[in-house]
């Protein structure tokens, strides 16, 4: 077959089977960016510390959904950051792609840890579940992000909190040429070496990111889902001003 010559969009239609055939790549890929899984974890270290439930003995496990959880690297900061929590816990680990799941599920894991493929928009409705929710890299693919966020909402418990943990630099040119500079002078080159295939998620991954929202439209999105005590930080690290954490409650 052909390969499609249409740039990859999130925009009218889920990304997900984009990033099937890079699942086997994807840990070599991001394990040459200095930082990625020490950024997750600092994120998971952020949702570990707003949880408002801590369950006492007898009492139901904490449920956490690592929406679009891919090969799993950030399913790993979850379980490092709720395991120093002294919690106990339950991890859900959700994405789109098969070929991502099947890296993820490739890994060691306790009972705690599972995974399903679904859409993270198509997520079933069983009612307020989960105590916290990761989306790591996630949002910026989904193509209605609105019905997204109220999506994640109602799966969470009142007190519950949403991390969303992504790329951002709309607002900043200076950052904004920092992460051209990046993308086409390391990131392109070496996924089209590593997975000897025309990049074109990674220049989808470049223009997604430009194209994003800025921190304030991030914020202002999460404010419109219903969440309150909304809030962002810079993640730490030498992408500090191309990543950003962004959390809310359901109240
Ligand atoms: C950049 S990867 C990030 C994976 C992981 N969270 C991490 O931090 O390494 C983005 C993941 O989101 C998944 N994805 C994209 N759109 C999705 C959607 N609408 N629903 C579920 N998963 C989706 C992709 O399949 C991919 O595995």
């Amino acid at each position: 077959m052909k390969p499609s010559t249409t740039p990859i969009s999130a925009q009218d239609s889920t990304v997900a089977p984009a990033f099937d055939q890079v699942g086997l790549h994807y840990d070599r890929l991001t394990g040459m960016s200095p930082g990625y899984a020490g950024q997750l974890l600092s994120s998971a270290r952020l949702l570990t510390g707003a949880l408002s439930r801590r369950p006492g003995p007898g009492e139901e496990p904490l449920q956490v959904a690592d929406l679009g959880c891919g090969s799993g690297a950030s399913t790993r900061a979850l379980l490092t950051a709720l395991t120093e929590s002294g919690c106990r816990f339950r991890i859900e680990g959700v994405d789109g792609s098969a070929g991502m799941l099947e890296a993820a599920r490739a890994k060691d894991w306790p009972e705690s840890v599972t995974f399903s493929r679904t859409l993270a928009e198509e997520l079933p409705d069983e009612g307020p579940r989960y105590d916290a929710i990761l989306a790591a890299y996630l949002l910026r693919n989904v193509p209605d992000r609105d019905a997204f966020l109220r999506h994640a909402w109602q799966s969470l418990r009142p007190g519950g909190v949403l991390v969303v943990h992504d790329y951002g630099v709309a607002g900043r040119p200076l950052d904004a040429a920092a992460w051209t500079a990046l993308s086409w002078g390391v990131i392109i080159p070496s996924a089209a070496i590593v997975t000897r295939r025309r990049p074109s998620l990674f220049t989808y991954l470049w223009r997604s990111v430009l194209e994003f929202d800025s921190d304030e439209q991030l914020q202002d999105r999460l404010t419109r889902a219903g969440f309150e005590d909304v809030g962002l930080r810079p993640v730490p690290g030498w992408q500090r001003g191309m990543v950003r954490a962004v959390w809310g409650r359901r109240p």
